[in-house]
């Protein structure tokens, strides 16, 4: 939903745009000798290559907007709360090698939940909203324990709101049907 929406306000913004520009180049007297390396007719067609070109590189780039989140055959669901100041979560520890779609939400105020890796690196991080459940998917490479801490400042415990998620390693029957 969010997706569509994100492309049709694109396809309505380029349109914004090309509508006011084909009419000055229509009001435009062509019999004027052109003076650039472009005659008419082919700056008409470099127009129309780089309209098509524009709209089909942003269908092309939406469509794959990254969070869209469909759960697969393969897929593991981890639900979390945010509280003032602690991770709730179910389940601590996951699988690597498949992905894993966390369902956020906060129980009281807005808390960020940003997944570190051992080397403090952030991996995706996902805003913790109070009504909301956002979700998020990411597959984790490499069984370890990662970190979660929150992105958002949520009071006077914010610094103290991390906790531990487990990954361990793929299943062997797993990784042999990949
Ligand atoms: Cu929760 Cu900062």
């Amino acid at each position: 939903m969010q997706q569509e929406m994100i492309l049709l306000v694109t396809l309505f913004g380029m349109l914004c745009v090309a509508i006011p520009f084909i009419l000055i180049a229509r009001s435009t007297d062509s019999s004027v000798t052109p003076t650039s390396m472009f005659d008419d007719s082919s700056r008409w067609k470099l127009f129309w290559i780089l309209m098509i070109l524009g709209v089909a590189v942003t269908v092309a780039t939406l469509w794959v907007w990254p969070h869209r989140v469909v759960a697969g055959p393969s897929s593991q669901t981890v639900n979390v709360t945010g509280h003032q100041w602690s991770w709730e979560f179910e389940p601590k520890t996951v699988k690597a090698g498949s992905p894993v779609i966390f369902n956020v939400h906060a129980g009281d105020v807005n808390h960020g939940m940003g997944v570190y890796d051992a080397d403090k690196r952030l991996l995706f991080q996902v805003q913790a909203m109070p009504g909301y459940v956002n979700r998020v998917e990411h597959t984790f490479d490499q069984p370890g324990t990662y970190q979660i801490l929150c992105m958002e400042f949520c009071g006077i415990g914010h610094h103290v709101m991390t906790a531990d998620l487990t990954v361990t390693a793929a299943d062997q029957n797993q990784e042999a049907s990949q």
